[in-house]
């Protein structure tokens, strides 16, 4: 069964589900109040609070007052100056209570940086932004730059099924805060938990170009808008063209309601508008960033993997050890073996890249 198992949604697990529960998403969106106040909020001091009672339902904001957010702001700003590299470029991942078990996806993602080549120091630049406290708590064991991003009265710290109204809610809560980011100027490296980091990125990524996006399936040609975008894995560059194109992308949700930003993004790649706003998207060759529907087959080229097209957390984790697995054994071959194209990935073995080959097809 299905489970919270991908905070970010845009692993292309839930196509089956959503064709379910659209009609329900649907009468929700109509039925609820069009206008959703978010507030982005840091915790209370953690260690004023013994982390063994985090409260599991989180309290609502009932009053926003605004000195208050502007010292949250603040906060803010003063983790991405902390964590930013050269160019104000910063590497988020986003990170819910299901994804911060110890063994987890998280534990995962940051034990490939660890096994990448070069890609050990990218973990300074790395923030883990939180979805609840469960997770925050979990992240200030285990990396230095963590924010929390609550959403008012909405509690991501239990599983949260992908039909609720709050699974919706994080996802928008999500790009919203993203475009809050390229606001305070700063570049970022967006990267789901999910996704191993073998190489570093960087070098792969065109100066010239303000939106870059990973694929499930990759056409060859990344200027063909019919490639099939992936939104676990992007680089944008903070100018007033992404701004721009992220507040469309997030009042589109409204055209669209039901739908999470994934498939919100399918319908307005080609909108008139985004030739207008002159934001320039280039796609991102599965060469190196693959995943499970469409995998780097070159271990020479290969920078990261993401575990999309997989159903259930159990398998995504299965999986990601053994691209781990199989990835340390490829470092570990001596450098004239390295250089024969004859290694390849043991995954899918639970998550299945058949199955979600069609049934994660986005249109
Ligand atoms: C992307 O757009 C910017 C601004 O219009 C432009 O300077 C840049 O050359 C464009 N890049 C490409 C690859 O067209
Ligand atoms: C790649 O796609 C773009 C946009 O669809 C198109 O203009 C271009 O001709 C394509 N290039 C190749 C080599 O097919
Ligand atoms: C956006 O455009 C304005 C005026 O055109 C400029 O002053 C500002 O620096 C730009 N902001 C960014 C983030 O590029
Ligand atoms: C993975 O699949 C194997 C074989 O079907 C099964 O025995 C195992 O329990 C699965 N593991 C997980 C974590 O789902
Ligand atoms: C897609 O999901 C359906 C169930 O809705 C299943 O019967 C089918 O086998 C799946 N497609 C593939 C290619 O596995």
């Amino acid at each position: 069964m299905v489970t919270a198992a991908d905070p970010s949604g845009e692993g292309g697990d839930f196509f089956e589900l959503r064709r379910l529960v659209n009609p329900i998403l649907l009468l929700i969106a109509v039925t609820l109040p069009c206008a959703i106040l978010y507030q982005v909020l840091s915790p209370v001091d953690p260690t004023a609070s013994s982390l063994g009672f985090l409260p599991t339902v989180v309290p609502a904001v009932n009053s926003i007052d605004l000195a208050h957010l502007e010292g949250e702001d603040a906060r803010l700003e003063r983790v991405l100056r902390e964590a930013a590299m050269e160019h104000k470029t910063i590497i988020l991942t986003t990170l819910n209570a299901a994804w911060s078990s110890p063994g987890s996806v998280i534990d995962l993602y940051i034990e490939s940086f660890r096994t990448g080549e070069g890609t050990r120091r990218l973990l300074d630049h790395l923030v883990i932004v939180t979805l609840d406290m469960k997770a925050y708590a979990r992240c200030l064991s285990i990396h230095t730059h963590c924010f929390v991003l609550l959403t008012e009265g909405v509690d991501f710290s239990e599983q949260k099924d992908f039909l609720t109204d709050g699974y919706l809610k994080m996802m928008w809560r999500r790009i919203d805060f993203l475009r809050v980011v390229l606001e305070k100027g700063y570049n970022f490296i967006f990267s789901d938990a999910d996704i191993m980091w073998f190489r570093n990125p960087l070098p792969h990524f065109r100066q010239d170009v303000d939106f870059q996006i990973a694929c499930d399936h990759f056409t060859g040609n990344s200027s063909d808008i019919g490639n099939r975008p992936n939104g676990g894995f992007k680089y944008v560059k903070s100018n007033n063209r992404t701004i721009e194109f992220y507040k469309f992308w997030y009042y589109s949700r409204e055209m669209y309601p039901g739908y999470h930003d994934q498939d919100v993004l399918n319908f307005i790649k080609q909108d008139p508008f985004i030739t207008e706003i002159g934001i320039n998207i280039s796609f991102l060759s599965t060469d190196y960033f693959g995943g499970i529907c469409e995998p780097s087959r070159d271990f020479r080229k290969v920078c990261t993997m993401h575990a999309n097209c997989c159903i259930g957390l159990p398998s995504k984790v299965n999986d990601l050890r053994v691209m781990i697995d199989d990835w340390r054994k490829y470092r570990s071959l001596a450098p004239e073996a390295k250089q024969l194209d004859d290694y390849s990935w043991r995954v899918p073995q639970n998550c299945s890249a058949s199955f979600s080959r069609k049934n994660s097809t986005r249109e």
